[in-house]
């Protein structure tokens, strides 16, 4: 992962350890409406692939345990992981495509619903991604993959010669001269792997999707919903196809890219699809980027705006990330895929204890105070979610007492320690096994491999029931924790 140059390193610490009274009359323990759903407290657990389903997309004991360890620290919500709306194969994520998923998905919710002892709403996040492909070996792209183009017959003066041969002339070159002979698609395809962009409109599929995906998205909320979900999610973060179609990159000339309103165009559409598959009474919200940090991005500006248009839209909440974009991906080895939170934009989203003098610790929160505040000043009470590097109650207090959001986020402090609420909320705080921001999660979730924390996946392995990764040197959940009789 891409790191700030300054190298300064930061230390999480347990903050201000509040007494049970404290945390009983504190704002981060206290109820919140996420309109028609009510949360008994404003911890929540963002999404997070895991790597635990299988080929299938199936919810597997493995899944049910992950979500279910969450669950015994009873935060406010779990929004279970970005699953896939369509119906095809795409490794071990969890997928919603198709109506054969719902069963599974029931015994998710039922596992969260139990473990939490009724404590804690489960969300579901739902996705839509384009292709993207392994980096080629060079040999197998000029043989394969590459397409002929008369471009590069022309710029290879090759126009007589059989596909083979220039197949094979174009085997031959030195790699210095790729970027003589090959576009900027062509030598992205070689040197990163093919991606899809939602601008590709050549493309049929990708030209349609404005078509497709309202339904697409409606029909697996539906799911959402008949699984027995509390709510559902859009994803609309990161590098996946609808922030592809809010991203100022989106130069489409179809009435959905070009300026703000056309790009907000399609998701908005599939709100409005999603909205009226649900009805009026389940809660609907997305996640999106307060800042996308890549260059030629939309600016805050922007998503203030875009804040304002999906609180004014009707949707019940609202959760902010930032970065994660392929744009500015580390070139990935020969046979793996690019990974969108390897440049700076990912060190935005996932930001390590070695960084800048801004440090990891809440680089979200005063653009999502400023989407807040648009919404409010708007006369609209739309909660707003913030997430990134929160890991202590004093932390995520303040920024509830100074309202720059409503519900606070913390993926990996609660990877950590599932149970970090529910310590604080007893006044047992001090033993908060407290997140180091190494990012060992987020270097196993890029080679997709099982995620767990490094701070307690070596522990206890020999325990009765301990489930174990593939490689069985590693526990897949947190070690129990028995709170005080
Ligand atoms: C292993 C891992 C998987 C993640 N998967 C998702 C995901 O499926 N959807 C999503 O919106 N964010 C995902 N994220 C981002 C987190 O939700 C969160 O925004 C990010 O980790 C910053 O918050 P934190 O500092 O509290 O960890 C993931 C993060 C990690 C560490
Ligand atoms: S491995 Fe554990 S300590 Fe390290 S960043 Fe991930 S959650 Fe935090």
């Amino acid at each position: 992962m891409w790191k700030p140059p300054q190298r300064i390193k930061f230390h999480s610490s347990l903050g201000r350890v509040p007494t049970p009274d404290e945390a009983k009359a504190s704002r981060l323990f206290s109820p919140v409406q996420l309109g028609p759903l009510g949360l008994a407290q404003r911890t929540w657990v963002p999404a997070m692939v895991p790597w635990r389903s299988n080929d299938e997309g199936w919810v597997t004991e493995d899944v049910l345990q992950w979500y279910g360890r969450f669950a015994r620290g009873r935060p406010g919500a779990i929004v279970v992981e970005a699953t896939g709306i369509r119906d095809v194969p795409s490794g071990p994520l969890l997928r919603i495509g198709h109506d054969r998923c719902v069963e599974g998905l029931q015994a998710l919710v039922q596992t969260i619903h139990r473990e939490s002892q009724g404590q804690t709403r489960a969300l579901i996040q739902i996705i839509d991604f384009l292709n993207i492909r392994r980096r080629p070996e060079p040999a197998k792209f000029f043989e394969r993959f590459l397409r002929i183009t008369p471009r590069l017959r022309q710029v290879l003066r090759a126009q007589d010669w059989s596909e083979e041969a220039v197949r094979a002339h174009l085997s031959q070159l030195d790699p210095a001269q790729w970027p003589e002979v090959l576009d900027a698609r062509e030598l992205e395809a070689l040197q990163m792997g093919a991606r899809e962009r939602v601008t590709d409109t050549e493309l049929p599929h990708i030209r349609e999707l404005p078509q497709v995906l309202p339904s697409l998205f409606a029909a697996a909320a539906k799911r959402a919903q008949l699984a027995g979900f509390d709510g559902v999610e859009l994803h609309y973060a990161h590098a996946y196809t609808m922030a592809s179609f809010l991203s100022a990159t989106n130069h489409r000339t179809d009435g959905y890219g070009g300026d703000r309103a056309q790009r907000i165009r399609l998701p908005l559409e599939v709100y409005g699809a999603v909205r009226q598959a649900v009805g009026a009474s389940y809660a609907v919200g997305c996640r999106y980027l307060a800042q996308e940090c890549i260059e030629g991005g939309h600016t805050l500006d922007d998503a203030v705006w875009y804040g304002e248009q999906f609180a004014r839209a009707g949707m019940d909440y609202i959760s902010t990330s930032r970065g994660g974009k392929f744009d500015d991906a580390k070139q990935p080895g020969v046979g793996s895929s690019a990974y969108p939170y390897t440049g700076r934009s990912g060190y935005e989203c996932m930001p390590q204890y070695l960084s800048d003098e801004q440090g990891p610790f809440g680089r979200n929160v005063a653009a999502t105070a400023r989407i807040r505040s648009a919404i409010r000043s708007a006369g609209l009470q739309t909660p707003v979610v913030c997430t990134g590097g929160v890991h202590n109650f004093e932390m995520a207090e303040a920024m509830l007492v100074r309202g720059d959001c409503d519900i606070v986020g913390t993926a990996r402090q609660s990877l950590a320690d599932p149970d970090w609420a529910l310590k604080t909320s007893m006044g047992m705080g001090d033993q908060v096994r407290l997140c180091e921001y190494t990012n060992y999660c987020e270097g196993l979730d890029q080679k997709h491999k099982q995620v767990t924390c490094q701070l307690w996946d070596r522990q206890a392995l020999d325990e009765p029931g301990v489930r174990k990764s593939h490689d069985g040197k590693r526990r897949l959940v947190a070690p129990p924790w028995q709170p005080p009789a």
